[in-house]
């Protein structure tokens, strides 16, 4: 298979040269894992930013304000990211960080740092329906496709960091672990202050009523929306924000009733056989 220009295939999963080198994913079979890690895992456009963002303000809930105004992506880096500006991988940066690290990735389990699987570090892992996935990584521009390529690339699991089911599939088949928390971004719309607070005992932090209705409000879509240090611009592309609408069944006033049908033919059989059933 070709990749389209500037772009690459490592081990069969399609990524963005700039941004995720082969060097940066190489450097994953020797990035050391620690026992305090945290790892937020989604497909991409998931819920991500969210999640990082109530962690880490759970993390530094002794002082909010001072939390919320080092940049997301400087409090909780991105594992296999090669950010353009400053030019150090995210896993370069994680090695002198100090414990407990907050980590991002979107690899897929083949592709993480094997210690994980025996080092067993705790891990949040966040899912979101796929029609409103498909949707927020077309807006994101992170391919070079038109809807219809695009839409058919996603489908066979063709779009950077691969397969949306594979990548939910092992975390799902996981989610009873002792170290797995396994979220729902449909939830986390239903009842932030319920999940904020599922992630704080996740992380083993007692927090009084009024820090969780700061972290709360901190995590809100409006109030992050706000917020640069949440809300940054990509560096390709268009320059897109990572808030954009921020709902869930968006998908309802953007897909035809056939996009909609072949989304539901390529993935209901698979999630069927691993009992996983999403709320649209
Ligand atoms: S990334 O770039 O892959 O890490 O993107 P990710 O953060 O996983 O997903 C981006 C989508 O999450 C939405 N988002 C939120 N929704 C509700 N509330 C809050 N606080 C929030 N923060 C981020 C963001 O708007 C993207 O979804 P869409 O549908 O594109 O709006």
């Amino acid at each position: 298979m070709t990749a389209p220009e500037g772009y690459h295939y490592y081990e069969g999963v399609l990524f963005y040269e700039n941004l995720f080198p082969a060097s940066s994913l190489d450097a994953m079979k020797e990035f050391e894992v620690r026992k305090d890690d945290l790892y937020v895992l989604t497909f991409p456009k998931s819920g991500t930013t969210w999640a990082i963002q109530i962690a880490s303000l759970i993390r530094g809930s002794g002082d909010l304000e001072e939390t919320d105004r080092m940049p997301l992506y400087a409090r909780v880096p991105f594992l296999e990211l090669v950010k353009p500006q400053i030019k150090t991988p995210g896993h370069k940066l994680l090695e002198s960080m100090e414990s407990p690290r907050y980590i991002k990735s979107h690899l897929l389990k083949r592709l993480l740092p094997q210690g994980m699987f025996h080092v067993k570090p705790k891990v949040i892992y966040v899912a979101r329906n796929p029609k409103d996935v498909l949707i927020s990584y077309y807006e994101f521009k992170l391919h070079p496709w038109s809807w219809e390529e695009y839409f058919n690339n996603f489908l066979k699991g063709n779009v950077v960091h691969g397969c949306w089911f594979e990548n939910i599939a092992y975390w799902w088949q996981h989610r009873n672990d002792d170290n797995v928390l396994f979220l729902f971004y449909e939830d986390m719309k239903n009842d932030l202050k319920g999940s904020v607070r599922k992630i704080s005992n996740f992380l083993d932090k007692q927090l009084d009523e009024n820090t969780l209705d700061e972290i709360t409000r901190r995590s809100s879509f409006d109030v992050m929306k706000e917020n640069k240090n949440a809300n940054y611009k990509t560096s390709f592309g268009n320059q897109t924000e990572q808030l954009r609408f921020g709902k869930a069944g968006g998908w309802r006033s953007r897909l035809t009733p056939e996009e909609s049908q072949a989304i539901d033919e390529t993935f209901n059989a698979r999630l069927a056989e691993i009992g996983l059933e999403f709320k649209y």
